[in-house]
């Protein structure tokens, strides 16, 4: 016996996020003030009818298990949500319901893909997707996201990465880190070159209401591609509900049953008071929502504008999510060496863009999720940091 684990674990990544969160709160134990811009997650408060439709449930005892895919209210509910926001015929049958978004990257992967098979997954990406490709043992094939592109990519390289080994085509819009989008025009385009393949598709929506002057556009609702997509949304983002872990997504048919039945080997079911939660979330009033996102609008505006202010940083405007991604190559700094200065010296705790991929490399990620005040000391100290080289 080795170290004892088993072989796969060495192929298991994990997310950066949690490592420099957990750097920061030290730094802070010893007294140390850090302006958190490292982690996913809105600063806000869950809107209050969402927490009492909760504790009203867990009141009326809901403490129990309930159905493995998700209760029938939430997922008619989630249904519904997402034919008339992506204007698309889903049936609750093909709902299915978990502890956050997360697991259906897990889930979705371990169900599709065997030893051998290629997978394209954009990158720089949320890291989970290399993670689980390769835990799987299939074989993560990256797909450049290009900044001169508002870090989007081309058909063209969706194409030349296309091979009769890919079993799954990985898509997020709006995405984590870049903020970057896929627009109608290139779902188009991938709609027609996936039309001769014979892949699954998996597109990572949880941005997909956290947009600015954009419009969402899912590539399931391209012809013929509904039935071989998993359309993937949750609650974390945009009803600031991260903690709560609720997530779903809309399955082709024939992944029902298998992605159900890794669940019951994993979690069993999602606690149900926490679904009713995402009832009154679907079908509650928006008006908190709304103000989340004009201040997260505020707030892109104020820390792109300062970015672009420091020299050798330069920034595009992220269209969607709460995440900037300015280039940093100008300062002549590597992203990790100037993600830790940046902790350990000016007190900002960001990711390195290499965080989320190779691809990543030259980049920070901030996530705008602090307020404007936290925001423009953040940059100030980013630019006595600069200033001191
Ligand atoms: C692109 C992307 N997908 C999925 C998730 C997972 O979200 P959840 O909290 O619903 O598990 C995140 C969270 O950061 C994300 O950024």
């Amino acid at each position: 016996m080795s170290n004892g684990l088993a072989d796969s674990l060495g192929r298991l990544g994990t997310e950066t996020a949690f490592e420099v969160l957990a750097r920061a709160k030290a730094l802070e134990a010893s007294g140390r003030r850090v302006i958190h811009l490292e982690i996913g997650e809105p600063d806000f408060t869950t809107p209050s009818h969402i927490v009492e439709a909760a504790v009203q449930a867990l009141r009326n005892g809901e403490t129990h298990y309930c159905p493995a895919p998700g209760i029938p209210a939430l997922r008619e509910a989630c249904a519904e949500h997402l034919s008339r926001h992506r204007g698309l015929p889903i049936e609750a049958s093909r709902v299915v319901v978990t502890p956050g978004a997360k697991p259906f990257l897990f889930f979705g992967v371990l169900a599709t893909c065997n030893p051998g098979d290629e997978v394209i997954y954009p990158n720089p990406g949320f890291p989970i997707y290399e993670s689980v490709i390769d835990f799987a043992g299939a074989t993560p094939v990256p797909l450049p996201l290009v900044e001169d592109r508002g870090f989007a990519f081309s058909a063209e390289d969706l194409a030349d990465r296309l091979t009769p080994k890919t079993k799954l085509v990985i898509l997020n819009s709006p995405a984590n880190p870049t903020g970057g989008i896929v627009e109608r025009e290139l779902n188009l385009e991938i709609a027609k070159l996936l039309a001769d393949h014979d892949c699954w598709i998996l597109t990572d929506e949880v941005y997909s209401e956290m947009l600015y002057d954009a419009a969402h556009d899912t590539i399931a609702s391209h012809e013929g591609l509904l039935d071989r997509t998993i359309l993937l949304d949750g609650f974390s983002k945009t009803f600031a509900m991260t903690g709560w872990r609720l997530g779903y997504a809309a399955l082709p048919e024939p992944l029902v049953e298998p992605i159900v039945r890794l669940l019951i080997n994993s979690v069993s079911c999602t606690a149900p008071a926490i679904q009713l939660a995402g009832v009154a979330a679907l079908t509650g009033p928006r008006d908190e929502v709304n103000e989340m996102l004009a201040e997260f609008r505020r707030r892109r505006e104020a820390i792109v504008t300062g970015l672009n202010e420091l020299p050798g940083v330069s920034c595009v405007m992220p269209r969607g999510a709460f995440y900037a991604f300015p280039n940093i190559t100008g300062t002549g700094m590597g992203a990790k060496e100037l993600a830790d200065r940046l902790l350990s010296k000016a007190g900002v705790a960001v990711l390195a863009g290499t965080a989320f991929g190779a691809y990543g490399d030259g980049y920070l990620r901030f996530s705008y999720a602090n307020s404007l005040e936290n925001i423009h000391e953040a940059l100030a100290a980013f630019g006595g940091l600069l200033e001191q080289q």
